[in-house]
């Protein structure tokens, strides 16, 4: 499918067809695509949870105020986003070296620029994991409806269980779950979008008064 058609098709999925499984492979394909996103500075915040077996299921959808699509989907995604992501630039660094984007001088550099944007500044961290995290979640709802499956974004969970019952440290943020399989009958199609007239100021100027001025 090509990715114009899985965006404008991609809808959030309430029912699953709980008899069709999806295999490990598919869900290693689905992560290869969802960490294509950006970052900033290729750090790339982002982890996951596949959760599959049935006891798992279980206990993800207690946390998740029962919502029954995480037990119906073959498998629900917790993304999660590393707040203190930036410690672990070394391995990013490591990768350039070896690709040969960098040499060392610019790495020391990048790691330089990258402590002084995010060391100390909790405030901006967790904003930064939020947005890569977000982008991966997109990625990969974008890359199910590409491969034929279904998936559903969630923001309903208690993050405190959700980090308790799954043993997430405190640094990892969960930026949403996300149930993918293949649809099940009975879904609602997708939902109608604002018109682009009212999303976007064409040929934005500064000191230009616009419906987002007030
Ligand atoms: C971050 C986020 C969190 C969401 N959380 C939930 C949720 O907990 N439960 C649910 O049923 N739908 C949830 N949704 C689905 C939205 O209701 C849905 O994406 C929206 O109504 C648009 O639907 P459509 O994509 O099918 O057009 C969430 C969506 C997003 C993006």
């Amino acid at each position: 499918m090509q990715a114009i058609q899985a965006l404008e098709q991609r809808f959030s999925a309430n029912h699953f067809d709980t008899n069709k499984p999806v295999t490990e492979k598919q869900i290693e394909q689905l992560v290869y695509l969802a960490t294509q996103a950006p970052s900033a500075f290729n750090i790339q915040h982002t982890r996951l949870l596949a959760v599959v077996e049935p006891a798992a299921k279980a206990a993800l959808k207690a946390v998740a105020f029962n919502q029954q699509k995480v037990e119906d989907a073959a498998v629900t995604f917790v993304v999660l986003a590393d707040t203190q992501a930036h410690e672990h630039y070394a391995r990013v660094n490591e990768q350039a070296i070896e690709a040969g984007l960098y040499d060392q001088q610019m790495a020391e550099k990048m790691l330089e620029m990258v402590a002084g944007n995010y060391a100390d500044k909790p405030g901006f961290s967790r904003d930064e994991a939020l947005r890569s995290g977000s982008m991966v979640a997109m990625n990969l709802m974008t890359a199910a409806t590409a491969v034929g499956l279904a998936s559903g974004p969630m923001i309903g969970f208690d993050p405190k269980a959700l980090q308790q019952e799954f043993k997430i440290a405190e640094r990892y943020l969960p930026v949403m779950m996300i149930a993918v399989g293949y649809e099940g009958a009975g879904n609602w199609p997708k939902k109608p979008r604002l018109t682009t007239e009212e999303v976007l100021v064409k040929d934005a100027r500064p000191g230009q008064t616009h419906p987002f001025s007030q």
